[in-house]
């Protein structure tokens, strides 16, 4: 699929991973609806910045995605500006720690919504839209962790392992007009309160021995949209080889 003109979702999109994400696809000419929940005038910032270095057409759309009945609005909202969305991108994700003893309903059940359930409902409002466009791509940035989960993150670590396991399912269920892959970054963008010796351990940890880049998961989400028409149901490591560690 070439990107030219096409219509890109992203969740999350006004920071961090998701920026890099957005800064990468406009610059191929993609226009882009970033999704945000907190973080407006960041969101704000990135898409006057894509308006302004890359031409790239852009809204913003406010959604909180604890709540599922709000994301068919966020859909809508899209395609009313756009009239199209050619590639959705559930990169949106509560990364919290949770002690075991005291992790709560509330902490299993916020991970689950926003990094689960949120690309379900997502997928399914915009599986109709793709058909009726005859092409569409869905890409889900997992993390490595959902096949190998750590401690104090469990609700966190379930819930990439139900994204993944979602993967797969919408692979098979949108087949063959949606292509539906993951991505599974390993340490690309450590959070800003991990100190410098966190940050060492988890490079060290990854058999390159350095941390990635958010344009790392950019450049991959880039090749499955541009380059990777005939990949389905995959998931694409992009962690310095973490998972295999
Ligand atoms: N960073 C890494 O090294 C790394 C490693 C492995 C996997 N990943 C995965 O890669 C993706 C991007 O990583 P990241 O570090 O950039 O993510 P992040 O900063 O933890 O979160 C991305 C965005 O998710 C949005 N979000 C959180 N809760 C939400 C809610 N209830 N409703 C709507 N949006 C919500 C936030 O938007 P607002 O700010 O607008 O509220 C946030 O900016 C995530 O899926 C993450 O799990 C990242």
């Amino acid at each position: 699929m070439r990107l030219q003109g096409k219509v890109v979702l992203i969740t999350g999109a006004a920071r961090r991973v998701g920026r890099a994400i957005a800064l990468a696809l406009a610059r191929r000419g993609a226009r882009i609806a970033v999704h945000y929940n907190r973080s407006k005038a960041d969101a704000e910032r990135l898409a006057s910045e894509l308006r302004e270095s890359n031409g790239s057409e852009s809204i913003i759309v406010k959604t909180d995605l604890n709540d599922t009945r709000a994301i068919k609005g966020l859909v809508e909202a899209v395609v009313k500006h756009f009239g199209a969305i050619h590639v959705l991108i559930n990169n949106a994700s509560l990364y919290e720690k949770n002690a075991f003893g005291s992790t709560s309903i509330k902490d299993w059940d916020s991970h689950m919504d926003v990094n689960a359930r949120a690309p379900f409902f997502l997928s399914q409002a915009v599986a109709p839209v793709m058909q009726t466009q005859g092409e569409g791509k869905i890409i889900n940035i997992a993390d490595w962790s959902a096949l190998r989960p750590y401690a104090d993150y469990i609700p966190y670590c379930v819930s990439k392992a139900a994204l993944f396991c979602l993967n797969t399912a919408l692979a098979k269920q949108l087949a063959p007009q949606i292509q539906v892959n993951a991505i599974m970054p390993g340490p690309v963008l450590l959070p800003d309160n991990f100190s410098a010796r966190a940050r060492k351990t988890a490079a060290q940890a990854t058999p390159l021995k350095r941390l990635g880049s958010p344009e790392d998961v950019a450049q991959a989400a880039l090749y499955l949209i541009e380059s990777g028409d005939f990949i389905t149901g995959a998931a694409i490591p992009v962690d310095g080889g973490r998972l295999i560690a």
